[in-house]
């Protein structure tokens, strides 16, 4: 029997979860492999399956070992991520159970998994008549599909919204997009997405922002070639506002890629004395590069370690500096489900402290009179008011800037130091804010 399209993409779902669960590969860069071989509704589906599977992993998992005799190994291995997407559909989707039970087990054939076919069948047909899907794990964090270590983190940071945190992280992120008034109007803009029916409204934190109710092919949105809208969440384009940038300055953007904050600090200030973007990833950097392009602005563009000021700064010193700092990106677990499985407990120190050292080095190279803006899509403390309590306490000279109110309305946490945006707190993701002054 020849593969049709519905195999294809459960085999293609198979092979994503694999290379993400068990090579560490991000959700993206699998994804981006296989992703263009699809179009419409079936690019939607494949993702659908790989970012369900992913946030009801610990779910899916139990079932599994239930149904299972003994895990399969080597080569066999990715026949247990095919029965994940299978549990995935019967148990979350709309597919019916035999749409669900006959696609998925002709995609074994793609996977060289022709021998094991009976085996799938039988797994699929077993959950479905013995209810499985009525049993859940004991554990709250497998029940909210989460690890247990980010669970109990939540949990001890947030007693009071640990819950509103874990749902708001297990849904779908809605798309941004941050429009260049410089080519078009927010209005313009929206009624151009109308005419393609494409679900979108403006935003009342944003005045720059459009926001889509699903995702979409970007680059078929009217105007992406000439640069008229970018990517952007609404917690990130805050950065650009909370700089207060003049004519004539010169700006750092010191962990710059791919690019969105760089881009948007362009375009909120293009009288700028420089802007340099230093990313360390050269491949990250050449996206920096390319979406600097497309959207029709410049920037110095350096690849090093920032915190090795010896090895890239001439000596000037910036008037403002963006540190977005690298972080366990836990804020962010909504819009990239994998960051659950993929961060590991062990990561947050090695994090802290390179987050330090930025801070440390960025504050030498920040004029004095300037202002240095402190940012993470992390929801821990550790690395954001933390951080910047410790940093404040060795440099007792730096004075914090009271956020805008309006900004700070939305402010849902209760650290006192910087604003914790929460995730889907505004529709925004999970990020946190410190703006510091050096006086001049
Ligand atoms: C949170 S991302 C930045 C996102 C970016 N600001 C934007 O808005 O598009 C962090 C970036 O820091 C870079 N990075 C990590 N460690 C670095 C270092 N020591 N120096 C410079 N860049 C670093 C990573 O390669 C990554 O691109």
């Amino acid at each position: 029997m020849s593969a049709n399209l519905g195999q294809q993409l459960r085999a293609d779902a198979a092979w994503v979860l694999y290379q993400i669960l068990e090579k560490g590969m991000s959700s993206k860069q699998a994804l981006g492999q296989r992703l263009p071989d699809y179009e419409g509704r079936d690019r939607a589906w494949l993702q659908e399956m790989v970012f369900g599977c992913l946030r009801t992993l610990p779910i899916l998992q139990f079932w599994l070992r239930g149904l299972l005799d003994k895990p399969l190994k080597g080569r066999k291995k990715i026949l247990e991520h095919l029965l994940l997407v299978g549990l995935y559909q019967l148990a979350y989707s709309r597919v019916s159970e035999h749409a669900a039970v006959s696609e998925t087990v002709g995609a074994a054939d793609l996977l060289k998994g022709t021998t094991l076919k009976a085996l799938i069948n039988a797994i699929l047909r077993t959950f479905i008549r013995e209810n499985v899907q009525e049993t859940l794990p004991e554990s709250p964090a497998a029940q909210a599909g989460m690890p247990n270590w980010i669970f109990k983190s939540i949990q001890a940071n947030y007693p009071e919204r640990a819950t509103e945190i874990i749902q708001a992280s297990n849904e779908k992120a809605p798309l941004w997009l941050r429009i260049n008034p410089a080519y078009i109007s927010t209005t313009d803009f929206l009624a151009q997405l109308e005419n393609m029916q494409i679900e979108a409204q403006l935003s009342d934190i944003h005045p720059d922002a459009v926001i889509c109710s699903r995702s979409g092919d970007v680059t078929r949105f009217p105007g992406y070639d000439e640069g008229w809208f970018s990517v952007q969440d609404g917690a990130a384009q805050l950065a650009a506002h909370l700089l207060d940038l003049q004519p004539h300055q010169r700006v750092l953007d010191c962990c710059a890629a791919p690019g969105g904050k760089t881009a948007h600090i362009l375009a909120t200030q293009p009288d700028l004395a420089e802007c340099v973007a230093i990313d360390s990833d050269p491949h990250r950097l050449v996206r920096v590069e390319e979406n600097l392009e497309r959207l029709q602005h410049t920037a110095t563009l350096i690849c090093a370690e920032a915190q090795r000021i010896d090895e890239w700064h001439g000596g000037e010193l910036f008037d403002r500096i963006l540190l977005d700092a690298p972080c366990s990106a836990t804020g962010v677990i909504r819009r990239h489900p994998d960051i659950r499985w993929l961060r590991q407990a062990s990561d947050i120190a090695p994090l802290v402290s390179i987050q330090a050292e930025l801070l440390q080095q960025m504050w030498q190279i920040l004029k004095p009179g300037g202002k240095l803006l402190y940012a993470t899509c992390s929801i821990f403390p550790e690395e954001n008011a933390q951080q910047i309590q410790a940093f404040v306490e060795q440099h007792p000279e730096a004075e914090l800037i009271e956020m805008p109110s309006q900004i700070m309305a939305n402010n849902t946490s209760n650290n006192a130091m910087g604003l914790q945006i929460l995730p889907g707190t505004g529709n925004m993701d999970g990020f946190y804010y410190e703006l510091l002054h050096k006086p001049a």
